[in-house]
């Protein structure tokens, strides 16, 4: 099969921060590609974060509106799309693994079309292994390059060849795309593209571009027609909600987001990811005042100690870290406070590994994702002296989880004997005779109910028993 090379990634394109303005554009079906799915079907893939999720929604909506079906078995699908996650090694080793089942499924089925997406394709080594290794993907594409999909897929099927159409630019802003949501009462709202940050570890400023927030109004009509359509809980993405507003140059900030989205009737408002330097007053203020912006916040620390934080480019101090700490448990009783961890940064030390645990001592985190570092080629970490083994890094992990398991528990426990608001999401994995949901703390709750229709609604539930990974309750009126 020959190759049409449309184009490919770079990382020192993607580097780049001269566009000044987002271009926005509205998403049209081009008539020439309607009913290229017609009697087809699909299934997408997804690893990664919220982002990719979302993605997944819309290329789902473009499948649907091309006349494809979302297909009762994956692997029995006609068009196999995989969304794909770059931020450490083991996210992309999980993804090789699926492409080794699918080269099976290809052999037997030569008709289906494979498809690789999101933040995999944006790096220039992976780009290059899934074309030499990897002959039997269709198609490759990039995050910029979602709304192209109709006409990817039809060149995918008329020119008999591989197609392969990644950019690696600071990215425009797509309104109007179809979108098929997963659940019907809770929903993901991007407010944002991007990451101007640039974490010396971090790939996600290079796979998703520049900084680009939506314009308000589009915001907030998206979650007045989810309120409309019965929805209670929307989360709010971006790699950086707090810098929500920044590249428009307004001073309408994400704090004033949250205030007007809190008037449009929706019942929970959650946001993820913030930056600890961006987290200003009129957030927290906004966590306080509106009734629908859910007492939770996953803060991302990253290290306890100030000369790795420094490395890492976080731009903040832990002194300046636990200041915002304090005023969040000041203003916002009760909050959970949730955080990532990297653990074994290069060369970090014992001492500034010691540093970490302290940190979690002292904040009390109430859950935790914790990491080792992974090198990313193209980032600035990838050149740093690293002499610590493997070995120092998985035993602090273990030492680091172990602590941060003891708050898990203690979050949970001192739910106990209180009444919760929670929102039911489905049968329990692990006992078909519970339900399970989360509270507005963004609890998992499971409590013994087979009513079916109390999902998507919010119930009250006593807490009878914390554990570390979830509670146990009851219903009550
Ligand atoms: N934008 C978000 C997080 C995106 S990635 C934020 O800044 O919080 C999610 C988490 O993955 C990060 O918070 C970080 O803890 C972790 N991570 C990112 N790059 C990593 C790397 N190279 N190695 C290990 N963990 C990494
Ligand atoms: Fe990565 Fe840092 Fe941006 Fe988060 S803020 S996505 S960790 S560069
Ligand atoms: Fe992964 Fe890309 Fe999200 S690297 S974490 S899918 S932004």
């Amino acid at each position: 099969m020959s190759k049409i090379k449309l184009s490919m990634p770079n990382l020192g394109d993607a580097r780049s921060r001269k566009q000044k303005e987002t271009p926005t554009f509205s998403y049209k079906l081009n008539n020439e590609y309607k009913n290229i799915g017609y009697g087809k079907t699909y299934h997408i893939f997804t690893y990664g974060c919220q982002g990719n999720e979302a993605d997944s929604e819309v290329i789902a909506g473009i499948l649907e509106d091309l006349g494809y079906v979302k297909a009762a078995e994956p692997y029995a699908a006609d068009v196999v799309i995989l969304n794909t996650c770059a931020i450490r090694e083991n996210a992309e080793n999980r993804i090789w693994g699926v492409l080794g089942n699918l080269k099976g499924v290809k052999a037997q089925r030569p008709n289906i079309l494979i498809g690789i997406c999101g933040c995999m394709p944006q790096e220039e080594n992976a780009t290059n292994k899934l074309m030499s290794s990897y002959p039997f993907v269709d198609l490759i594409f990039g995050t910029h390059n979602i709304y192209d999909l109709p006409k990817l897929l039809n060149e995918a099927y008329h020119k008999d060849a591989k197609v392969i159409e990644v950019i690696s630019t600071e990215g425009a802003i797509y309104e109007g795309a179809p979108k098929h949501r997963e659940s019907n009462y809770k929903a993901w709202v991007n407010i944002m593209f991007g990451c101007d940050e640039f974490c010396t570890y971090c790939i996600v400023p290079y796979t998703r571009g520049k900084e680009r927030s939506r314009a308000k109004e589009d915001i907030i009509a998206e979650v007045k027609d989810l309120v409309a359509k019965g929805y209670q809980e929307v989360t709010l993405l971006g790699q950086n909600v707090n810098a929500y507003g920044k590249d428009l140059g307004s001073d309408y900030t994400f704090g004033d987001l949250l205030y007007d989205l809190d008037k449009t009737g929706i019942k929970r408002i959650r946001y993820t990811t913030s930056h600890p330097r961006d987290l200003d007053l009129k957030t927290i203020y906004a966590m306080r005042d509106c009734p629908s912006v859910m007492p939770h916040l996953h803060l991302p620390v990253q290290s306890g100690d100030n000369h790795i934080l420094k490395k890492m480019n976080r731009k903040y101090t832990c002194e300046e870290y636990l200041a915002k700490i304090a005023t969040l448990k000041k203003e916002v009783p009760g909050i959970s406070i949730t955080t990532d961890i990297i653990v074994g940064f290069p060369n970090e030390t014992e001492e500034e590994f010691a540093n970490t645990l302290k940190l979690v001592d002292e904040v009390k985190f109430e859950g935790a994702f914790t990491f080792i570092y992974s090198k990313r080629e193209g980032t600035p970490a990838a050149k740093m002296e690293d002499l610590v083994s493997d070995e120092v890094k998985h035993e602090r992990l273990d030492r680091l989880n172990e602590l941060v398991d003891k708050y898990y528990l203690a979050g949970n426990k001192r739910f106990e004997g209180q009444v919760v608001k929670v929102l039911v999401d489905g049968v329990s994995k692990n006992n078909p005779d519970n339900l399970c949901g989360y509270s507005e703390h963004l609890k998992l709750v499971h409590f013994p109910s087979k009513d079916m229709s109390l999902v998507g609604k919010i119930v009250n539930v006593k807490i009878t028993e914390g554990k570390t990974w979830f509670a146990l309750g009851e219903l009550v009126e």
